[in-house]
């Protein structure tokens, strides 16, 4: 038996649930597919007429809400009418690690899935299917059914009134900047449930384009920790690979070499050992303190160390990078004109949440640099917001007790008068610098740092630019 789907809800229309809901569309044209969320704002830019104000950049992405929007997909604020009709509603919001209370710094805050649960709770009729989309921490759904009136056991689904709910975890493994592809082709789509009408509903829906091979069901808790622990194993290589960094630096081995001869090991694999200045985005530093915090209430302490390490590594190369600059620079940055290239916590997004560039700006920005900052698709506003500092559009000033930081909108602005450039984010773009020109316009002696492995070093390294690569050392 199955149960037939003809509306889906999903409460949360940002990096999440736009792109998943967008593919869901675009792939079954005969569902009706309403999309949620209580920040208005986010909301007009998703309905913006001519596209160009879309609140995230993804690649692909503008093309199916082209296609899909105000037929079966639709952005809006009425979460009521939304969550009545519909036959299954997929949470996609926020769940940022605590700030204060029990658990600050580690564990995820849930007022918002709670915010969610109870507004499902009061306004959905009938039986209705709820699946957690968003990264939470073990165990949500037990918070999820409380609220909806269930209880633990596999009979939670009783009945509240007219209303039952089942409650399944499908987590999300779309990596931002190639999320359309990583839904459409996903290595694995996971289900975690008990029950088994509302799973074959899920995986119905899936059917219209992913192999049935590829569908896995486990149950709820399992679901649940299996997206922390992916999170956390792809996270764990990163903090490996750039303590390999620091060792390559000291003793002049090169940390790509050592990725590839590492990663040919057909039992380690070639992903996801590219060296950098630490991961940055919403899901692994959250998700591994939630696991780090998950280990400490279960009395693990030394499980708890090993994944706490791997943040500690993370936060260390940020902090590493930026004294490496401020130490090739003579030792002081104060009043000298630094451009950063890249602000996204990766290329192919506009998001910057916990990303690098963010705390090596910060603390060049501590040591008196005036940061001239370009990035493809961040936005000045979303700069000022993360760095918590006004924008300077004045002149230089020289001498600065204090940092400035102005935003650049082109790659010879950005380096114009710089004594050093400084690439954080792997924008494709950076490849194909025109370094004779940039050489030109720097002030000598002139740097790049260059942490992503991105430019052309050699070719910077011809027009007399000093040269410091992540992981190498040969060419200091
Ligand atoms: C991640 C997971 O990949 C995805 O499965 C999950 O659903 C959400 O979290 P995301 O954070 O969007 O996705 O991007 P990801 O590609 O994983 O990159 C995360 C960070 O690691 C970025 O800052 C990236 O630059 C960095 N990174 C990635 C490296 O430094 N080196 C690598 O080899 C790969
Ligand atoms: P993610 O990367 O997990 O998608 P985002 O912050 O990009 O995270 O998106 C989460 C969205 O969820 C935000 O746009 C936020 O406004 C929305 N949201 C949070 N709580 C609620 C709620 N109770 N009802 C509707 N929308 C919500």
């Amino acid at each position: 038996m199955t149960k037939e789907i003809k509306n889906i809800c999903c409460i949360g229309a940002g990096y999440v649930g736009g792109p998943t809901m967008a593919v869901i569309a675009e792939q079954c044209p005969f569902l009706e597919i309403n999309v949620v969320d209580i920040n208005e704002n986010r909301i007009s830019l998703w309905n913006d007429p001519d596209l160009t104000n879309l609140p995230i950049y993804e690649p692909g992405l503008k093309k199916i809400i082209k296609k899909c929007r105000g037929k079966n997909l639709h952005f809006s604020t009425e979460l009521e009418n939304n969550i009545r009709n519909a036959d299954m509603i997929f949470i996609s919001v926020n769940t940022p690690v605590k700030k204060t209370g029990i658990g600050a710094g580690q564990a995820s805050d849930l007022k918002w899935i709670e915010a969610c649960a109870r507004q499902i709770a009061e306004h959905a009729i009938g039986h209705t299917i709820v699946i957690e989309k968003s990264t939470l921490p073990v165990k949500t759904a037990l918070t999820i059914k409380d609220i909806l009136g269930g209880s633990v056991n596999k009979d939670y689904q009783k009945k509240i009134g007219q209303k039952t709910f089942s409650i399944l975890s499908n987590p999300e493994f779309l990596a931002e900047g190639t999320a359309i592809n990583d839904l459409k082709n996903p290595d694995r789509v996971l289900i975690g449930g008990e029950d088994e009408i509302a799973v074959e509903a899920l995986i119905k829906i899936y059917l219209n384009w992913v192999d049935r091979r590829k569908i896995f069901t486990t149950d709820l808790w399992s679901s649940e920790l299996s997206k922390l622990i992916a999170n956390a194993f792809l996270a764990q290589r990163i903090s490996s690979i750039n303590s390999v960094s620091a060792i390559c630096e000291s003793t002049g081995a090169d940390v790509n070499d050592v990725a590839l001869a590492v990663g040919m090991d057909k039992r380690i694999g070639p992903h996801f050992l590219n060296s950098g200045p630490g991961f940055g985005g919403s899901c692994f530093k959250k998700d591994i303190l939630n696991l780090v915090y998950i280990c400490d209430h279960y009395g693990l302490n030394e499980v708890s160390a090993y994944w706490q390490k791997v943040v500690e590594i993370n936060d260390w190369q940020q902090k590493r990078i930026s004294n490496i600059i401020v130490k090739n620079l003579y030792g002081t940055i104060s009043g000298k004109k630094i451009g950063i290239f890249g602000f996204s916590f990766k290329a192919n997004t506009n998001d910057t949440r916990e990303s690098p560039s963010i705390k090596i700006c910060k603390a060049l920005l501590e040591e008196g640099a005036n940061l001239y900052i370009y990035d493809p698709k961040v936005s000045a506003n979303q700069i000022e917001t993360d760095l918590d500092k006004k924008e300077n559009k004045l002149e230089l000033t020289t001498n600065n007790l204090e940092g400035t930081w102005s935003s650049s909108n082109t790659i010879d602005n950005t380096a114009k008068g710089a004594d050093a450039l400084v690439f954080l984010t792997d924008w494709k773009e950076f490849q194909h610098i025109d370094w004779s020109n940039i050489a030109k316009v720097m002030r000598s002696p002139s740097w790049v740092f260059d942490t992503r492995s991105i430019c052309d070093l050699e070719k910077a390294k011809s027009f007399g630019i000093n040269i410091w690569r992540i992981g190498f050392s040969a060419m200091i």
